[in-house]
């Protein structure tokens, strides 16, 4: 298929970025409070870009698998509007929190109820939700099942080393959980709903998987729609506004595009009615977000002109 005007050049631009982050010398922190994490290799870079017209373009470790982590917390939203519905929205806020991904101040001054489906208190909620009396499995099977519907790939799994490695050590999670439990705004057991949150999280996906998965989210004409129109734009906003927790206005400021980002190094952005893309290199800034990862998608958005400003 032949590009339109606005994505012509894509491969240079794609080029010029690798070659930016092949020459970086701060890299960020790879996350280290998941043990099975703190072994990856600092020095990986991917990038994919899912057009509209259908076509992909990739440039460096695109097909190498990593942790998605909280990017996972994208298709669990989905999942349990789908689900619940609205309901699901008393239960849970739509406000950036301005707080570290796995802070639990602002809990105890608002009823157990999580500024927003991003942060880790509001994604487990959102867990527990999509649960609805269905057994951890059956959750699974059902996130792994859209996940691959959506990247059009049935070679995506959970590390079940992952899910291990962060049931022992989410002791954060776990207050986050008893304590939203205590509000009454925890359906199930903390530990049935982390179970399944960190086996969520340990999903593994390439840049090139992420970027296909991410297409229901463009708002484009023949990509997978597995969610209403509407609902596509409201995820859209609350990544926008919340997808990469304090880091969020940061993210909005430099790129302008929604984006949601994960521990493991990896964020999903959407450039709407245009492009679905995944970047991963796993240094971390101060915010937990992929450190390259953000200056790449900056250069992207800036190069191609696709802020949505
Ligand atoms: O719950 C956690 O802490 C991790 N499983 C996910 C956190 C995360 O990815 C934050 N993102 N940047």
């Amino acid at each position: 298929m032949t590009a339109d005007p606005g994505t012509a050049g894509l491969d240079a631009v794609l080029g010029d970025i690798l070659a930016a982050a092949r020459a970086s010398t701060d890299r960020g922190r790879v996350a280290d409070y998941i043990p099975e994490l703190a072994g990856v290799d600092p020095g990986q870079f991917g990038l994919s870009v899912a057009l509209a017209d259908g076509s992909q373009h990739s440039v460096g470790d695109a097909d190498v698998p990593f942790s998605i982590q909280s990017v996972s917390k994208v298709f669990a939203l989905a999942i349990a509007l789908g689900r619940l519905g609205d309901r699901l929205w008393a239960r849970v806020g739509r406000e950036p929190s301005g707080l570290a991904f796995n802070s639990i101040l602002q809990l105890e001054h608002e009823q157990g109820i999580p500024r927003n489906p991003f942060i880790n208190a509001g994604a487990i909620v959102v867990t527990d939700a999509a649960l609805a009396g269905h057994a951890p499995r059956e959750y699974l099977g059902e996130l792994l099942r859209f996940i691959r519907a959506a990247a059009e790939d049935d070679d995506i799994h959970i590390n079940d080393a992952v899910a291990r490695s962060e049931t022992e050590t989410g002791h954060r999670n776990f207050a986050l959980a008893h304590y939203m439990r205590a509000h009454g705004n925890l359906d199930n057991p903390p530990e049935l709903t982390l179970g399944a949150y960190f086996h969520q999280c340990a999903v593994e996906m390439t840049c090139a998987q992420l970027a296909r998965a991410g297409r229901f989210l463009m708002g484009a004409p023949g990509m997978p729609r597995l969610v209403s129109a509407d609902r596509v734009r409201r995820i859209n906003a609350l990544m926008l506004t919340c997808g990469h927790y304090d880091g969020s206005g940061d993210f909005a400021f430099r790129v302008g595009l929604p984006g949601k980002s994960g521990v493991g190094g990896g964020i999903l952005v959407i450039a709407p009615g245009r492009a679905s893309v995944a970047v991963w290199s796993p240094g971390l800034n101060a915010q937990g977000n992929s450190k390259l990862g953000t200056e790449a998608v900056e250069m992207l958005a800036r190069r191609m002109g696709w802020s949505v400003f």
